[in-house]
């Protein structure tokens, strides 16, 4: 059951700082407009600060607590009406809709366009389990990103274009170090995250069989994780992809516990953005921009200037300038933006 999405000021710098002058650049400068695919969460936040660059909006909202679990569903759906927003929302989890084809209220879900932009926003570990109708509580969250790229890829290869989306993908920075070991351990381990976990495991180590939780003291670990799986779930269909830098800031902090026990912990949470393009058909393999980007610094939510580089373990320093996603594609990004250009 997700918690109910509170904004917060430094979640509003990444959204506004970040993603909004990359996504105005490609539209201003590219015509490139978005059907969105995600979770705006009731309020539609992200969805009205891009609206004027948005056709269809493609929306998930799970059940919230009791007693009135539809409350959430029905405030997103009627939002969606009293502000025109074209598009459907779905009740239940992202990850349930995209695989059993159907929300808790039996609408059917099959993606039949190209999606521009993917906002996977969840408030979770990338490893929690998601409540589902008929399966328990289940890991599905990894085969949901699989099947929404199966999805694409067949959209692609019936409409042949647009070639180009992104991917925003946000997570809690929490791990243990059990799970983390799980994630970063055998074959479908890329060797650039297998160097990037020898070399940080000698200064910032985690424990393989614990379980207790890692709270923000592991972002290298994540990254990793996160690179060399969507990296892996690029390879078939062929996206060649330039990733841009990790963005770190503090969510929400949540309550957890009963009773006297009750207290809130901190909520450091991982942004990334991905600019994919779909492969001509005589490209053997995708690529992926920039060259060592494990090693490249992230970036950090401050006061001002709102955004700096913050290198993590492994991490060498950004560059002398502030943080500016444009500025990034300008600089890694010639090759990702054939076909547009
Ligand atoms: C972080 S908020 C969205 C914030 C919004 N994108 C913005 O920029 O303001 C995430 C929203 O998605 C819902 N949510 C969380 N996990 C989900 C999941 N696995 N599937 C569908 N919705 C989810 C939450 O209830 C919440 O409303």
């Amino acid at each position: 059951m997700a918690r109910p999405f509170h904004d917060n000021p430094e979640k509003g710098v990444v959204r506004e700082h970040w993603d909004t002058p990359l996504l105005r650049y490609l539209h201003d400068r590219f015509r490139v407009r978005y059907r969105y695919l995600g979770l705006p969460g009731v309020d539609l936040i992200d969805v009205n600060l891009w609206r004027d660059m948005i056709d269809e909006v493609i929306a998930f909202e799970p059940p919230g607590r009791l007693p009135n679990r539809r409350a959430a569903i029905d405030q997103l759906r009627l939002n969606m009406r009293i502000r025109n927003i074209p598009g459907i929302a779905y009740f239940g989890s992202f990850e349930e809709v995209v695989m059993l084809r159907k929300d808790f209220d039996g609408q059917h879900y099959s993606q039949n366009k190209l999606i521009t932009l993917y906002n996977l926003d969840f408030c979770d570990e990338i490893t929690s389990k998601v409540e589902t109708q008929e399966h328990g509580k289940q890991v599905w969250r990894f085969e949901a990103i699989r099947q929404i790229l199966r999805d694409q890829a067949v959209c692609f290869q019936r409409e042949g274009s647009p070639r180009h989306f992104i991917m925003l993908l946000t997570i809690r920075n929490q791990s243990s170090g059990a799970k983390l070991h799980h994630l970063l351990t055998g074959p479908a381990l890329l060797a650039e995250a297998k160097e990037h976990r020898q070399s940080c495991s000698v200064s910032n180590p985690f424990h393989d069989n614990s379980n207790e939780p890692l709270i923000g003291t592991h972002t290298w670990a994540l990254k990793a994780v996160v690179f060399n799986y969507l990296l892996s779930y690029f390879n078939n269909p062929c996206l060649s992809t330039l990733f841009f830098p990790g963005v770190m800031y503090n969510g929400t902090p949540v309550a957890v516990g009963r009773g006297r026990a009750r207290t809130t912990i901190p909520s450091p949470m991982l942004h990334w953005v991905v600019l994919c393009r779909f492969a001509e058909p005589e490209q053997v393999s995708p690529a992926c921009w920039p060259s060592r980007y494990l090693g490249r610094s992230c970036v950090s939510v401050g006061g001002d200037p709102p955004l700096f580089w913050s290198p993590q373990t492994g991490e060498t320093d950004g560059s002398p300038l502030a943080p500016n996603p444009v500025a990034w594609l300008e600089e890694h990004g010639s090759e990702v933006l054939r076909g547009l250009l």
